[in-house]
C-alpha cells in the first residue's frame, strides 16, 4: 500500500492519533529550540543566588489569586475531556474491536490467496511463498482437474494409466465445511485422489498458521448460501438424479471424477448407497434428510467418531460427509434423498 492510501485507509482515531503525535513532537522540538536560545552561560559561582530553591517564589496574594484559579479552571477542563473522552472511546470500542478482527481476517485470506498461487503465478510473493493449489484447482479456485496414475487394480502388473481427476470449484467448500472439517481436509488430503495432504500432520509441508490462513481465504472467496442456492435451482431444477450427479456422485459414485462412473451411489469415498442401504440405515426419512442437510444429530458438519442413522459413524476425521442446507435448498435436499432411496 502506498503512504497516500494508507492515510486514506486509516480511521478518524487513527488520523487523531497521528495528528496528536505530531502535535507533540513540534512541541517538544519548540521547548528544546527556546531552551536553546535561552541557554546563556552563567558566571561560575551565581549558581548562590540562581538555584531554584533560593529563588524568592511569589506571595500569597499571586498565588491564592488569578493563578490558583487557572489552575482549577484547567483542572476542571481536562476532567471534561476525560469524562467525555472514555464514553466516546467506550462506544468506540464495539466497531473497534470488529474493525480488527476483520482486519486480521483480511490479512490472513491474503496470505492464504498467495500461498493457493501456482509457483509460477505473476503474484508477488513476499515472505508467504506458493504452494500450487491453483495449479489444480484454478488461480481463484474456480475449479480445474489433475492428472491421476491409476492402477490397475487386478492385474497389477498392468502399466497404471492417466486420467483426468476433476478438481471442485472451491468457492462453495466454506458452505459445506466447518472450519474444523476444512482443516482436516487440506491437513490430510483425500487419499486416493490427487489431492495431497499439506499439513505437518498429514506429512505435507505446512505449518498450522499456513492451513489457517488457507481456510481464511476459502472462507473469502465463498459465495452467498443465496447465490449458491440459485444457481443450484438454475442448473438442477429440483431433478434428484441430476442434482445427485451434481453434488454428490463425486464421492459416492465410483469412476465419476475422471469421467467414468460405474454404478449411481455404488459407493467410492463415501459409501454405497444402492440397495436400498439407506432405507435401513434411515428408517425414517426426516433422520435421512437432516443427515444431509446438516450432519451428525447435535453436531454440525459431521464431526469424527459422532453417530448418525441406525448403525453409522463418521469415520472421517473432518472432510467426511458434507452438509448441504447452505447450498440447497430444502426442496432439493428432499429432491435428492427420495433419488437415494429408490436407488
Ligand atoms: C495435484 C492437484 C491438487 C492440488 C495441488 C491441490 N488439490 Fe485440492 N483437490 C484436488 C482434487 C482432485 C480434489 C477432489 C478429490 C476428490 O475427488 O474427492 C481436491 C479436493 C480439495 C478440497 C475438498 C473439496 C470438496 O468439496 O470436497 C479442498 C478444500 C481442497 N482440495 C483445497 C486445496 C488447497 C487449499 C490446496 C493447496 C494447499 C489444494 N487443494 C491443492 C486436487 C488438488
Ligand atoms: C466429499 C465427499 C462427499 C460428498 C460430496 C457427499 N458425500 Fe455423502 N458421505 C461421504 C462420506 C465419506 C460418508 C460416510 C460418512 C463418514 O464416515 O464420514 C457419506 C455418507 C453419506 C450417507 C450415509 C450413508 C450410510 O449408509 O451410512 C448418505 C445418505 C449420504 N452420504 C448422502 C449424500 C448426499 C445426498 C450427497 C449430495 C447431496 C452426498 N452424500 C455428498 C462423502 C461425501
Amino acid at each position: 500500500m502506498s503512504g497516500a492510501a494508507l492515510v486514506l485507509a486509516a480511521s478518524i482515531q487513527q488520523k487523531l492519533g497521528a495528528a496528536t503525535v505530531i502535535l507533540l513532537l513540534l512541541g517538544w522540538l519548540a521547548y528544546i529550540a527556546a531552551h536553546l536560545r535561552r541557554a546563556e552561560k552563567p558566571p561560575a559561582g551565581s549558581e548562590i543566588e540562581l538555584a531554584p530553591n533560593r529563588k524568592p517564589y511569589f506571595d500569597d496574594e499571586a498565588l491564592e489569586g488569578p493563578r490558583l484559579d487557572r489552575a482549577l479552571l484547567a483542572g476542571l477542563v481536562l476532567m471534561v475531556i476525560v469524562a467525555v473522552g472514555l464514553p466516546v472511546y467506550w462506544a468506540n470500542e464495539p466497531g473497534r474491536q470488529a474493525g480488527a478482527s476483520r482486519g486480521f481476517d483480511n490479512r490472513a485470506a491474503k496470505r492464504g490467496f498467495i500461498l493457493f498461487q501456482p509457483a509460477d503465478s505473476p503474484v508477488p510473493a513476499g515472505n508467504v511463498g506458493k504452494f500450487g493449489c491453483g495449479g489444480c484447482h484454478g488461480t481463484e479456485g474456480q475449479g480445474g482437474a489433475a492428472t491421476y496414475s491409476l492402477a490397475d487394480p487386478v492385474n497389477t502388473e498392468n502399466p497404471p494409466r492417466q486420467v483426468q481427476w476433476a478438481a471442485p470449484a472451491l468457492d462453495t467448500v466454506a458452505l459445506r465445511y466447518t472450519r474444523d472439517q476444512l482443516k482436516a481436509v487440506l491437513v490430510y488430503g483425500r487419499l486416493n485422489t490427487p489431492m495431497p495432504p499439506w499439513g505437518v500432520l498429514g506429512g505435507g509441508p505446512m505449518n498450522d498458521q499456513q492451513i489457517t490462513d488457507l481456510i481464511a481465504y476459502l472462507e473469502s472467496i465463498a459465495i452467498d448460501p443465496q447465490e449458491a442456492q440459485k444457481r443450484a435451482l438454475e442448473e438442477f431444477g429440483l431433478d434428484g438424479a441430476k442434482l445427485f450427479d451434481g453434488f454428490c456422485a463425486r464421492c459416492h459414485t465410483k469412476g465419476w471424477p475422471y469421467g467414468e462412473p460405474g454404478v449411481p451411489g455404488g459407493g467410492a469415498f463415501g459409501p454405497a448407497l444402492t440397495d436400498g442401504a439407506t432405507l435401513r440405515q434411515f428408517p425414517n426419512v426426516a433422520d435421512h434428510v437432516s443427515f444431509v442437510s446438516e450432519g451428525a444429530p447435535g453436531d454440525p458438519g459431521s464431526p469424527y467418531g459422532k453417530n448418525y442413522g441406525e448403525r453409522g459413524v463418521l469415520g472421517y476425521e473432518g472432510g467426511g460427509m458434507p452438509f448441504f442446507n447452505k447450498m440447497l435448498t430444502p426442496e432439493q435436499i428432499e429432491a435428492i434423498v427420495a433419488y437415494e432411496r429408490g436407488l
